[in-house]
């Protein structure tokens, strides 16, 4: 993490910056009662926030279940990406994943999102099958990518 960079999880204080890049980031965002409800509701989830200079500049989450992860959201503020910050929360969330006991870790991508499917790769994401017709809003297919051998140090 650079200098003023923090990871911590993500508490109903962070909603409001949160929810503002979760409406620029998908085309179909998640409701602030969605996040509120995994916060406080689901002991299976967990979720992170990446902070600059005290605000909030990105977050990810995932569902962590016996020996299996999957990622459900990951997104960066637009004004920040590409400085590697998408990187680091998401081996963030791989090493929580590993604490946690997750031998694998999983998650489903926009065909057309290369950006995220390249960051998946470089992170020893493999795509390993597709749902077609996934995403309800433009019946997009989704790609899943699986991280096997999270505990066994194969990064
Ligand atoms: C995907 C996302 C989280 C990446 O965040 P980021 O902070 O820009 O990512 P990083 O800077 O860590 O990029 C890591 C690598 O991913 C790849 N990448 C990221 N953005 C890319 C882009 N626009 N085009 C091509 N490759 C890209 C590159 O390989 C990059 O490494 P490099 O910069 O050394 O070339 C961000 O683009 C985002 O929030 N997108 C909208 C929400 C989304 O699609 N989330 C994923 C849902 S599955």
């Amino acid at each position: 993490l650079s200098g003023d960079e923090a990871i911590r999880r993500m508490s109903l204080e962070d909603l409001d910056q949160v929810m503002a890049i979760e409406e620029v980031s998908f085309p179909t965002p998640w409701s602030r009662e969605a996040y509120r409800r995994e916060i406080v509701a689901n002991s299976y989830a967990h979720y992170l926030v990446m902070l600059a200079g005290g605000e909030v500049v990105g977050y990810g989450g995932m569902w962590v279940v016996l020996d299996e992860a999957h990622v459900t959201n990951l997104a960066v503020n637009p004004t920040r990406r590409r400085e590697g910050r998408g990187k680091r929360l998401l081996s963030a969330l791989i090493e929580l994943a590993a604490a946690l006991g997750a031998e694998r870790l999983t998650l489903e991508v926009r065909r057309s999102n290369q950006a995220a499917q390249m960051l998946y790769i470089r992170q020893g994401f493999v795509a390993c099958g597709v749902r077609r017709n996934y995403y309800a809003d433009t019946q997009e297919d989704a790609l899943v990518m699986v991280k096997e051998g999270l505990r066994t140090g194969r990064r």
